[in-house]
């Protein structure tokens, strides 16, 4: 046996699931890394890690770590950068495969399902799908050109060939629909009407979520009728890059301490607890928040509303609001009802999507509901690649 398929095996035997592991033992993950990755360093930042530059067992044992592997950040192809990136964000990258197949089972893929995938990234999911479910029954859509031409080369390499789509993985991809199971790899702040549309009454749609104030849930809606879908929040916490059009705009300079003053006993280091931060989303979707030292800042760039909180000297915390929208009393009117229902995880709460709207609610459709942003997408249109 090569050193690459001792790998895969160990990897698909500390996995674990008995539905991928095949599949995993199967699906080269080095051909879907190119020649380099980003890796975390704390003092550098992103730093390119070329396949040149180490052995060939060394790269493999780096393709089979069960990590992620960004491979593109702020549209830089990690092999095309030349320093490290301090500050950017990545835009690209191969989940590690142990969350990948944590997602596959969670949407319940199963054999003879017609599958879409949206974000295709380096292509390694969707070689996996191919794997076990047949080139025929997959459809993957990624929204960058560049990605998706490389996720191409490195899928044929493979030995496969799904139907590869280039553009809005948000207006899914008609041409192929009805799907069963629709699965996305991006994160997204509503459900896309399309996904709803595309999607066969009975199939499933298993969708990261993830808000601008920062707030994330993992959506798994069944598809109830033409253009309506609900289900409850999974247990599992899972974050994923925001799909591109769902991405918060860029916060200008912040200021501190502007606006109505008032006290609360809330205290504002709950929404580094990430249920709280959900709650506080649900109530303010538009306010991206940020922490200024023991200060938190909650700003809206549409409506310019502002909010921060801060320790007042005799105790509690004191407000400053500004702008149209109270940011703060909505977000603790959430968080007094969240905590009146004994403060539960996401998975206490649920969505419905109809054509009208997108409502999440606390314990059950009929309990306490906030209704999402309304839809955006770019108006890109998509293409086989
Ligand atoms: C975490 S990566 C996907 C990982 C991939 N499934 C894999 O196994 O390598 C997320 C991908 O979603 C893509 N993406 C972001 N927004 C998208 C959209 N609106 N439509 C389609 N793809 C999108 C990104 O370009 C990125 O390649």
């Amino acid at each position: 046996m090569s050193l690459a398929a001792k790998l895969r095996h160990e990897l698909a035997a500390t996995i674990g699931s008995p539905g991928w592991r095949t599949a995993l033992e199967t699906v080269p993950r080095e051909v879907f890394l190119g020649q380099a990755v980003y890796r975390y360093e704390p003092e550098r930042g992103w730093v390119p890690v070329r396949r040149s530059e180490m052995s060939t067992e060394d790269w493999l044992h780096l393709a089979y770590t069960d990590e992620t592997w960004v491979t593109q950040i702020a549209g830089v192809l990690a092999e095309d950068a030349t320093d490290p990136v301090l500050i950017s964000r990545p835009t690209s990258s191969s989940t590690l495969p142990g969350l990948v197949v944590r997602m596959l089972d969670a949407a319940e893929i199963g054999e003879g399902e017609k599958i879409m995938e949206i974000g295709t990234g380096t292509g390694y999911s969707t070689a996996l799908m191919c794997c076990r479910l047949g080139d025929d029954a997959v459809t993957s859509v990624e929204f960058d050109p560049v990605i998706a031409a490389r996720a191409k080369a490195a899928i044929a390499e493979a030995g496969y060939m799904p139907m590869l789509v280039q553009g809005d993985g948000l207006l899914g991809y008609e041409a192929d629909a009805p799907y069963d199971r629709l699965i996305a790899t991006c994160a997204v702040r509503t459900i896309p009407p399309a996904w709803v549309r595309q999607v066969r009454q009975g199939g499933t749609i298993t969708a990261p979520m993830l808000g601008w104030t920062g707030g994330v849930a993992f959506a798994h809606l069944h598809v109830t009728d033409v253009g309506t879908a609900s289900g409850r929040f999974l247990s599992d916490d899972v974050y994923f890059m925001p799909a591109r059009p769902h991405a918060a705009p860029p916060l200008d300079t912040i200021q501190l301490g502007i606006g109505d003053a008032s006290e609360t006993q809330v205290d504002p280091s709950l929404l580094k607890n990430d249920t709280a931060l959900f709650v506080a989303q649900l109530a303010a979707p538009q306010a991206q928040h940020a922490w200024a030292g023991d200060i938190l800042t909650l700003d809206d760039t549409e409506t310019g509303s502002h909010a921060d909180v801060r320790p007042a000297l005799d105790g509690g915390w004191v407000v400053h609001q500004d702008g149209p929208i109270r940011i703060w009393d909505a977000i603790e009117k959430a968080i007094a009802m969240w905590q009146e229902a004994g403060s539960p995880h996401q998975s206490g709460f649920g969505l419905t999507v109809t054509r009208e709207s997108q409502r999440v609610w606390l314990g059950e459709p009929d309990g306490p509901r906030w209704e999402l942003p309304s839809y955006r997408s770019s108006l890109s249109t998509t293409g086989r690649t």
